[in-house]
């Protein structure tokens, strides 16, 4: 992740506006909604979760959410304040821990936790191979789903970005392929059983649902 944004992140005043925007601007407002009607779609093929780990949970976002589909959810974040927030906001009350960790680098052993999810992390990485890492991680310690978000190479928002490119020199988007994601996912055990985008035209973030195959040894 560019270090500025990562400070800003992990800063009391960073993670606070990230938790602001969420309360007032209209267009993160009207994401969320989105993104938790995908997640409904989600769920409903997952079915109820014995455990999930939410990293990076960010101030919390989404911890009600997870919790009504997980009986045990674990929020974790790199940003020490991020968390910090999460839990003056919502306490402590034994079922959801925190931990602080690096969503590439878990503190996990394999198969962990029925599900782990990894929302709008992806994007953030700056390198493809860190991009492609992040993933098989989240696979590693998952016994059977992984939902994560990645910005899609092939997405109407990226392919007006590159054609832009050569007049604006903006940097590129940190993608990932689908197809790519389907490659690793076989190799890592999982397939990928879908992947909406958040919106055709406004975004080009896509949530994967990723199960791993049967014929896994067991946790
Ligand atoms: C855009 S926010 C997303 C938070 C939450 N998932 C949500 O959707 O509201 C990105 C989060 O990633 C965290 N982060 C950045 N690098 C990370 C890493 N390597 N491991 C875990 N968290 C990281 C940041 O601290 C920040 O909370």
């Amino acid at each position: 992740m560019d270090p500025q944004v990562l400070a800003r992140y992990n800063s009391p005043e960073g993670a606070r506006s990230y938790r602001d925007e969420y309360r007032t601007k209209l267009h993160r407002k009207l994401s969320d909604r989105i993104e938790r009607r995908l997640f409904e779609r989600i769920f409903r093929r997952t079915g109820p979760l014995e455990s999930l780990l939410d990293i990076p949970c960010g101030c919390g976002r989404l911890r009600g959410l997870f919790r009504r589909h997980a009986e045990r959810v674990v929020e974790g974040d790199w940003s020490f304040f991020m968390l910090c927030g999460n839990r003056e906001e919502y306490g402590e009350d034994g079922t959801t821990p925190y931990v602080r960790a690096s969503a590439v680098s878990l503190p996990f052993a394999d198969r962990s936790f029925e599900c782990v999810a990894s929302i709008r992390l992806n994007h953030h990485i700056d390198e493809v191979e860190e991009r492609e890492r992040h993933v098989r991680e989240l696979c590693r310690v998952a016994d059977r789903y992984v939902i994560f978000t990645y910005f899609s190479f092939h997405s109407l928002k990226n392919l007006l970005r590159r054609i832009r490119r050569p007049f604006n020199k903006k940097k590129p988007k940190a993608a990932l392929r689908t197809g790519r994601v389907v490659e690793i996912a076989r190799e890592e055990g999982f397939r990928l059983v879908m992947a909406p985008a958040l919106s055709f035209f406004g975004s080009g973030h896509r949530f994967a649902l990723l199960e791993r195959k049967s014929g896994g040894l067991p946790r």
